[in-house]
């Protein structure tokens, strides 16, 4: 079935500024906000809580088939509950970073949210007119043919430096240390199931290396606009 609503698609790599400028971008144009990463860390979280082995495929894929998720789709409050607890914060915990590429990168676990996700991006979309939806697979595979396909990125160095200030509150070369391994292992990782690092064809690629925030968000609407013409 097709998608509802004006879809816009944003995938990248970890420190890109996907997060932050798609919900700007999502804000500004008052639509609404998908952050598909959240459903794999939430999915991480439920097979932790219930002692299951990240593994143990099986296991985890039965658990994401039942996962009781309900992840706020408003750009001002993108909650996420599992089973009625608001792990919002918790998903962000170093714990969940470090594990979460375990559970993303089972084919059927990305088949079962993959699936999800296109569905709230409809009931979004449909809700809101349109929808901006992010992570590393939806331009290719999820919302192909979303109306905007954007490939944010960013050079390694700036993408390291950003992620560092976040962590660490400082980029000095220690932070910066500590910090690569955590992204560029964890990129590694990720790309293994889906190219987030070479824009596919039809996509747009928005290199935020030299922009601050509101220059890259300004860059994003500008490519919105251009397909909205
Ligand atoms: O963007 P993030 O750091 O919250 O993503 C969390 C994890 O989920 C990361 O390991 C990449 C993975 N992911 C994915 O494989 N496909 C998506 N569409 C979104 C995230």
């Amino acid at each position: 079935t097709p998608l509802a609503g004006f879809v816009i698609a944003i995938d990248g790599p970890s420190g890109s500024g996907k997060s932050s400028v798609s919900k700007q971008v999502a804000r500004t144009l008052g639509f609404a906000f998908l952050d598909t990463g959240a459903m794999y860390r939430s999915a991480t979280w439920w097979c932790l809580d219930q002692g299951i082995d990240l593994d143990d495929a099986e296991a985890v894929t039965a658990a994401t088939a039942q996962l009781p998720l309900t992840i706020g789709t408003d750009p001002d409050l993108p909650e996420v509950h599992v089973h009625g607890v608001d792990v919002s914060a918790a998903i962000r915990q170093t714990r969940i970073s470090e594990q979460v590429s375990k559970v993303a990168t089972i084919i059927p676990v990305r088949e079962i949210l993959r699936q999800l996700q296109r569905r709230l991006i409809s009931e979004a979309g449909a809700a809101k007119g349109g929808v901006v939806a992010e992570g590393r697979d939806i331009t290719t595979v999820v919302a192909p043919d979303a109306q905007v396909r954007i490939l944010l990125t960013a050079s390694e160095e700036a993408r390291l430096a950003r992620r560092s200030t976040e962590l660490h509150g400082r980029a000095d070369a220690a932070s910066v240390a500590a910090t690569r391994t955590q992204i560029v292992d964890r990129d590694r990782a990720d790309s293994s199931v889906s190219e987030f690092t070479v824009a596919a064809d039809g996509v747009t690629t928005v290199d935020t290396s030299d922009l601050d925030f509101g220059q890259s968000v300004a860059a994003v609407l500008q490519v919105v606009d251009a397909a909205r013409q």
